[in-house]
């Protein structure tokens, strides 16, 4: 079905910003938002009144097969490198596939619910993202195939801050954490926020908690609650590694964090053929 079906006046309508590339504008009272469908890929979220919410790199690619740096990359089937030998792109193909509109609706509350699919040959995915004064997204995969399933996902949130350096970020307190900046060690979270001094690259296991983003400089903080999650990841390059990715404008390092509500490592689901299962995550902000 043409996107165009799935307009509703006042509410979400669809555009071309770029040759093969279709993103879906979302404009009401309560927010402004867009999604492009390669990827399923939340880039911009801005309740009304309120500054953007969501850090998008100012040299990101939006391009067919190109991963967009910043918003909320779908990381699916795997997290990171590709872990049983074979080929396959870093953070899984999700997130520069094209996904298919399967439905758009007004709520009664005023919020738009965007629902979109993928389905590779042994499994499905389900986006659905909800706009309005917060901001929900979920993922759901069912097992399609005969077999067991296993994967791993991230909802590879970027959010906008003030200051990394003055940025913390609390809920994670006593997680184990694999540091991928220091050979997959595990280390135990101590009961300090989370600051950032260095390169941070961090898969908090078995956590099912809110984790709050606390950016001093303007008071506000993001909080980011989840369900169906048991990874928290912790991302921030730093000077180095951000002045590596082309795709990175100069010095934006410091003015995102993320922190991805997922299931990796340990926490990989496995699917029973037939079954599913679902991760949300609930952004919303308070000052
Ligand atoms: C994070 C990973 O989630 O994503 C990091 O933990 C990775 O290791 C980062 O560098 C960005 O990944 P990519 O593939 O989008 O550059």
């Amino acid at each position: 079905m043409p996107t165009e079906s799935f307009e509703i006046a006042a509410a979400i309508h669809f555009d071309e910003p770029a040759p093969g590339i279709t993103r879906a504008v979302i404009s009401t009272p309560l927010a402004e938002a867009e999604v492009y469908l390669q990827g399923a890929h939340v880039a911009r979220w801005q309740p009304r009144g309120q500054d953007p919410v969501l850090f998008m790199s100012s040299k990101s690619l939006f391009a067919p097969g190109k991963a967009i740096r910043g918003g909320v990359p779908v990381i699916f089937p795997w997290f990171g490198a590709r872990s049983d030998g074979k080929p396959g792109p870093a953070h899984g193909f999700a997130r520069t596939m094209p996904w298919k509109v399967e439905s758009t609706r007004l709520t009664s509350s005023g919020e738009v619910e965007l629902t979109l699919v993928l389905a590779p040959d042994a499994c499905q995915a389900r986006f659905q993202v909800v706009v309005g004064a917060s901001l929900t997204m979920s993922l759901e995969v069912r097992n399609l195939s005969p077999d067991p399933f296993t994967y791993e996902e991230a909802l590879h949130s970027y959010f906008i801050v003030s200051d990394v350096h003055q940025t913390s970020v609390t809920g994670l307190t006593g997680t184990t954490l694999i540091d991928k900046t220091d050979g997959l060690q595990r280390k135990l979270q101590s009961a300090e926020p989370i600051r950032f001094t260095k390169e941070t690259d961090q898969v908090h296991l078995n956590t099912a908690a809110t984790c709050v983003i606390h950016d001093p400089v303007t008071g506000r903080s993001i909080h980011v609650g989840k369900t169906g999650s048991l990874s928290t990841i912790v991302w921030n390059p730093w000077s180095e590694k951000a002045a590596s990715m082309a795709d990175m404008g100069t010095g934006e390092w410091e003015h995102f964090v993320c922190v991805e509500s997922g299931n990796a490592a340990d926490n990989a689901v496995t699917l029973a053929p037939g079954g599913s299962h679902t991760l949300t995550t609930f952004i919303s902000l308070q000052r």
